[in-house]
């Protein structure tokens, strides 16, 4: 993946696990690139692999025209970008640490009237998934900033543009996060009524695996449902809908399990 000839100067601020993963990735990617993190120690390893270590985040913000910012939370970043801003003027800030949508666009306003361009993003992705096939990154904010530097983002995975928005790829995000945990929820609930008959949570995995698989290719076509809903013919009616739900609510009574889940999915779904 090595192509020096569009070799940029790059700095990235946090090396933590997935801060560690990215450097690398932008290493691997022939990239120069500048690393700082709060503990300094764990910018070491990188240094073999070719990292300049700047001797403060400012330094490191000022050493390239695109910065990446990879740090625990919002706080931590104001808290390193705001002193660096005479050096960042001019430069794009890539922020790849886990935001809300305001904060994303409190940064981007921050930003934009000190001459800072900003993207956001939000990683799909663990650190030994990054650079490989299966990751990929959000990115919301100026169209241009994207396009100027996708050859490098997309060092960490598939580049996804979201929108102009600097919020979007963070809601993003958490959409698809809140979409893992509820699933999460229902395979914790179904374990524990499936043990009530005998079974075992790893065999509900087992069965229920492949009909989650085909059941995730039918939300493109619910999407005008929420799109374009006076466009939209809905194939099961929300009674239909409701009455399924009552009747898995009913087997976790008799399983003398938990019914919660179900009165917040009979509410999302059908407004019952
Ligand atoms: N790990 C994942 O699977 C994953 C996936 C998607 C998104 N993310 C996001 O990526 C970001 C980093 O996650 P991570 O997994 O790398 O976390 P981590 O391993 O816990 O590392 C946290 C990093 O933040 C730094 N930090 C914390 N407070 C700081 C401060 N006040 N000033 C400067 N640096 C500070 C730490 O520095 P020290 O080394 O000095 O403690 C460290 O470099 C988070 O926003 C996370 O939500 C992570």
């Amino acid at each position: 993946m090595t192509n020096m000839a569009t070799a940029q100067q790059v700095s990235l601020i946090g090396l933590g696990a997935m801060g560690t993963a990215l450097a690398k990735a932008l290493l691997a990617g022939g990239h120069e690139v500048t690393v700082w993190n709060r503990t300094p120690a764990r910018a070491d390893a990188l240094v073999a692999d070719g990292a300049k270590v700047a001797a403060s985040s400012a330094e490191a913000m000022a050493a390239a025209d695109l910065v990446i910012l990879c740090v625990l939370d919002d706080a931590a970043v104001r808290e390193h970008v705001e002193p660096a801003a005479t050096g960042l003027r001019g430069s794009t800030v890539v922020n790849l640490t886990t935001t809300t949508p305001e904060q994303a666009r409190a940064l981007g306003t921050w930003a934009a009237a000190r001459g800072i361009d900003v993207l956001d993003g939000g990683i799909m992705a663990v650190p030994e998934m990054v650079g490989g096939p299966d990751a990929f990154v959000l990115y919301s904010g100026a169209a241009a900033a994207f396009e100027r530097y996708r050859s490098v983002l997309e060092l960490f995975g598939r580049a996804e543009y979201v929108g102009e928005d600097l919020g979007a790829a963070a809601m993003y995000d958490v959409s698809i996060l809140g979409g893992m945990y509820a699933m999460f929820a229902a395979f914790e609930q179904g374990g524990a009524m499936v043990r009530s008959t005998g079974g075992s949570a790893a065999r509900l995995a087992e069965l229920m695996t492949p009909f989650l698989h085909a059941m995730a290719t039918l939300l493109a076509t619910q999407a005008p449902g929420i799109d374009t809903p006076a466009d939209f013919v809905q194939v099961q009616s929300d009674e239909f809908t409701a009455a399924a739900i009552d009747l898995i609510d009913r087997a976790a009574t008799e399983s003398g399990t938990s019914t919660e889940l179900y009165g917040v999915l009979r509410r999302t779904l059908t407004g019952l």
